[in-house]
């Protein structure tokens, strides 16, 4: 018999304690927030899967949808539809008909961690899910992972060492049935900088739509 998936934690995980205490912490403060697990958002079928962070505390902690109310957002949201991904308006507090199109974006650690830091411990200890998500999802190809922590979470999911495919923004490799291909994270850090630019950004998703046609 097999054993069911369990691709998304339960709204009230209680796995990492220190991630608890901060959820507590803001539902205390801010009651009217998701203050949970963010669930991965898009197509239960798509072929492409994004992989971030984990939630920003006013971000996906608030609204429960991942990169939905961060700065980051912006970016990911307008970037997918430039590309073919998604569809529909974006609104930062989620009350918008965005959809995704072949497309799911999940995050390595799935609960907001204080400075947006999750320990190594964390990340450990939510991987299962992520190994879940990813066998959850039958005709996955290819994945972009959102900086270094994504790309380790994704590599180590997979059953490979984290650095079998070095960092650095627009680099592509082969894991398994998979093509991997990393990018800069799209935080404000990074596009206020200029380290990652639009230009940048979109040509990582066009290119993983090149690699699902392959
Ligand atoms: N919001 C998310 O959901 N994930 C990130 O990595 C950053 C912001």
């Amino acid at each position: 018999m097999s054993v069911p998936l369990t691709p998304e934690p339960s709204r009230d995980c209680p796995l990492c304690p220190r991630l608890v205490a901060y959820r507590a912490e803001n539902a205390r403060q801010n009651p009217d927030w998701w203050n949970g697990p963010a669930p991965s958002f898009g197509d239960p079928n798509a072929r492409l899967l994004i992989a971030g962070l984990a939630p920003g505390r006013t971000g996906a902690n608030r609204t429960g949808r991942p990169f939905t109310g961060d700065h980051a957002g912006w970016l990911l949201y307008d970037t997918l539809k430039k590309t073919g991904f998604a569809e529909g308006r974006y609104d930062p507090n989620g009350d918008d008909d965005l959809r995704l199109i072949d497309c799911m974006i999940t995050n390595a650690v799935r609960c907001a961690p204080p400075q947006n830091k999750p320990t190594a411990t964390e990340e450990n200890t939510c991987r299962p899910f992520l190994v879940d998500r990813l066998a959850a999802l039958p005709r996955l190809k290819v994945i972009v992972t959102l900086g270094d922590v994504s790309r380790r979470s994704i590599l180590r999911t997979l059953g490979y060492p984290g650095s079998a495919i070095p960092a650095g923004h627009g680099v592509e490799g082969k894991v398994g049935d998979y093509t991997l291909i990393n990018s800069y994270h799209c935080s404000r850090l990074n596009t206020n900088t200029g380290r990652l630019t639009a230009e940048m950004f979109e040509d990582i998703f066009r290119r993983a739509k090149a690699a699902l046609e392959e």
